[in-house]
């Protein structure tokens, strides 16, 4: 059984130019691997503990140097002759060498390096691909097998919220292909609407940059105006709204969320619980949103379970920041019926092993998943094989532009590739 024989590791930058690291593992076969972690900016509350060093001197505070030295002095010598198939006994060692609830000793960045890592060693050894290394790994978690295939993209069109240049306040649009088409073919679907969408905002006089995750990020009267340019966009690229593609959105509603109200430009004044409520339900009546992510702030429980009563067979609900992947968070949403879907991050929890815990508690819930990258990104792609290797529902990784989002999506081609030739 092959062991890990040495531990590197060093910061780099993410895609917003804020550090971030990576760490490498050398194997006593020869094999070796690299890996490296996201960072949100739009995170919730909840989420485990992104060690930074706080010295204002060095990249404005944001370095992640103890988080390094914490893999390399804390960590490498505890994991150092370990064998590295074993995933579940290796994250034990990471989460016990920290021993907090949030992982702030040593940072869940440090510990999700390691273990995503020791992952991707793991699968070299084993001369597995990474989706199907992750998939053998699913099943000794108790997650029922199933086809291995690429998940449905949901593609973030346009950027508002904390991620954009412009003045939404709902941070992400999306266009998301029927599941009916192959990957290929969605992928191509949301690349041609991209560039319709950019059309439609230069009519308009609407500045086109893009935002953190590669989707536009323009200036518009209101909310909505974003979904009727996709709908205009989808239209004009020759496809119908609701039969080849559904229209959805992450609210992420935490960030307008002030004193029990959210404010919105849509609106003159500020909306307390139950007329955001309606203002969801008219919503719909007009655009039938398919997929409504952190449409309430992160606490309101009691908000959620009747957001995801009201939708109940209509749309799913998804918990991001209010789940933050995390299994207690999950545990109360699947009792309290708080959502119908969860969004799946593995740098909100810091281990491939819990990570693959909530997935389990998820699915035997009945709720949808979806995969996701960070705002924050690097060209690691181990996010999408991970996606593919649990099953998941759906992949969220951005527009369909900018090198660190289709880095994953061109990766999901070859892997539908793979697949195919498999069959
Ligand atoms: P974040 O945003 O990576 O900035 O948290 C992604 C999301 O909210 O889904
Ligand atoms: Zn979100």
């Amino acid at each position: 059984m092959p062991k890990i024989t040495h531990v590197w590791s060093r910061e780099i930058l993410d895609s917003r130019g804020i550090p971030t690291m990576e760490t490498a593992l050398q194997l006593d076969d020869g094999n070796s691997a690299v890996a490296s972690v996201p960072s949100g900016a739009s995170t919730g509350s909840f989420e485990a503990h992104e060690l930074r060093d706080g010295d204002v001197k060095r990249y404005l505070g944001k370095g992640v140097l103890k988080a390094v030295a914490n893999v390399t002095t804390v960590i490498g010598p505890k994991i150092v002759g370990l064998e590295v198939a074993n995933q579940t006994a290796l994250d034990k060692t990471l989460i016990d060498l920290d021993g907090t609830a949030n992982k702030e000793k040593l940072g869940a960045n440090a510990i999700l390096s390691v273990s995503l890592a020791v992952l991707r060693a793991a699968s070299s050894s084993q001369r597995y691909p990474l989706y199907a290394w992750v998939a053998a790994l699913a099943q000794q978690f108790g997650i029922p097998p199933v086809r291995l295939k690429v998940p449905t993209p949901i593609f973030n069109m346009i950027n508002g919220g904390l991620h954009g240049a412009g003045n939404l306040d709902f941070q992400e649009f999306f266009i998301i292909p029927s599941s009916a088409v192959i990957y290929s073919r969605a992928l191509q679907i949301g690349a041609e609407i991209y560039h319709k969408i950019k059309d439609s905002l230069a009519r308009r006089g609407a500045i086109h940059s893009v935002g953190d995750e590669g989707g536009y990020a323009p200036n518009l009267f209101t909310n909505l105006d974003a979904l009727s340019i996709l709908v205009e966009a989808s239209r004009e690229s020759g496809f119908n709204v609701g039969n080849d593609l559904f229209l959805g959105l992450d609210v992420a509603a935490n960030n307008f969320y002030r004193d029990g109200k959210y404010s919105i430009r849509d609106r003159s004044a500020p909306l307390d619980r139950d007329s955001f409520l309606t203002f969801y339900n008219n919503l719909n009546d007009q655009y039938h949103l398919a997929i409504m992510e952190d449409p309430l702030f992160e606490d309101d429980w009691e908000g959620w379970s009747r957001i995801t009563a009201n939708f109940a067979g209509k749309a799913l609900i998804v918990g991001d920041d209010l789940l933050v992947t995390n299994p207690a968070r999950v545990e109360r949403g699947i009792k309290e019926k708080a959502a119908n879907a969860i969004l799946v991050k593995p740098n909100q929890i810091g281990t491939v092993s819990e990570t693959l815990q909530v997935i389990k508690m998820s699915r035997e819930a009945g709720w949808k998943i979806i995969v996701s990258h960070r705002s924050g990104e690097t060209n690691d792609t181990s996010i999408a094989d991970f996606a593919v290797g649990i099953g998941a529902d759906y992949v969220k990784f951005g527009a369909p532009a900018r090198g660190e989002r289709v880095a994953k999506y061109n990766r999901l081609l070859a892997i539908e590739t793979e697949l195919a030739a498999k069959k």
